[in-house]
């Protein structure tokens, strides 16, 4: 049997387009707890990187990766070599906000390396085990249930990677860009999921 790893890598994927706001806070906070943990951390700030939508042609279907050569190329071999993931997106018109999804549609790479090639996308089996994500998100409004299509979303995502889904952390009733911080529960929810993210092991 192999030694746990000594450092985790924690890998936060930040979707919202706006600049600085709640649920980018709640990444670098995450980010925060998994460093104070003693993990590797990076953060990628989606509306930085030029990754076009998944084309549907099924090129992938042939070997597990996409045929589209751009930046998306590099966020997927970040996600493949993190211990922990964290997908922080906000809702917008009822749902994961678009940026995220269209990432996510565009991850069908992964997809077909599972369920068409029937590989794992992660060999390493121990590596397999300890790979984590939580899913991050904040909603203006209160309406109930407003996070449930978002968070299926993701679900899906984590398990299309070989990621054990730790959960999510969803916050109603923050819309004004920085507001997350007058809401101390979140800072401390998130922080705490970044912690278990880097000790997973241990
Ligand atoms: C285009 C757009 C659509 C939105 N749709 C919803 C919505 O359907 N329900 C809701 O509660 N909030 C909605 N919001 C509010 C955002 O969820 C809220 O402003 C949030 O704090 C944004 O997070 P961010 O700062 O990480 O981008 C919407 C915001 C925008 C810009």
């Amino acid at each position: 049997m192999k030694d746990k790893p000594v450092k985790r890598s924690c890998l936060a994927i930040a979707c919202s387009p706006r600049k600085g706001g709640n649920t980018e806070i709640l990444a670098r906070r995450a980010l925060d707890g998994a460093a104070a943990a003693g993990a590797s951390t990076e953060i990628i700030i989606l509306r930085d990187f030029c990754c076009a939508p998944c084309k549907a042609c099924d090129g992938c279907f042939k070997n597990g990766r996409c045929v589209v050569k751009d930046d998306a190329v590099q966020i997927f071999d970040k996600i493949l070599a993190a211990d922990g993931i964290i997908l922080a997106a906000p809702i917008f018109s009822m749902g994961i906000c678009a940026q995220a999804k269209m990432f996510i549609d565009r991850s069908q790479q992964f997809w077909a390396c599972k369920y068409v090639l029937d590989k794992p996308v992660v060999e390493d089996e121990e590596r397999r085990r300890g790979r984590l994500g939580v899913f991050l998100s904040v909603s203006g409004a209160g309406l109930p249930g407003v996070f449930e299509g978002a968070a299926r979303v993701v679900k899906y995502f984590f398990k299309m990677l070989d990621i054990n889904d730790a959960g999510a952390h969803c916050y109603s009733k923050v819309d004004k860009k920085g507001e997350i911080l007058e809401r101390p529960d979140a800072m401390a929810g998130v922080y705490e999921a970044g912690i278990k993210l880097a000790t997973f092991f241990e």
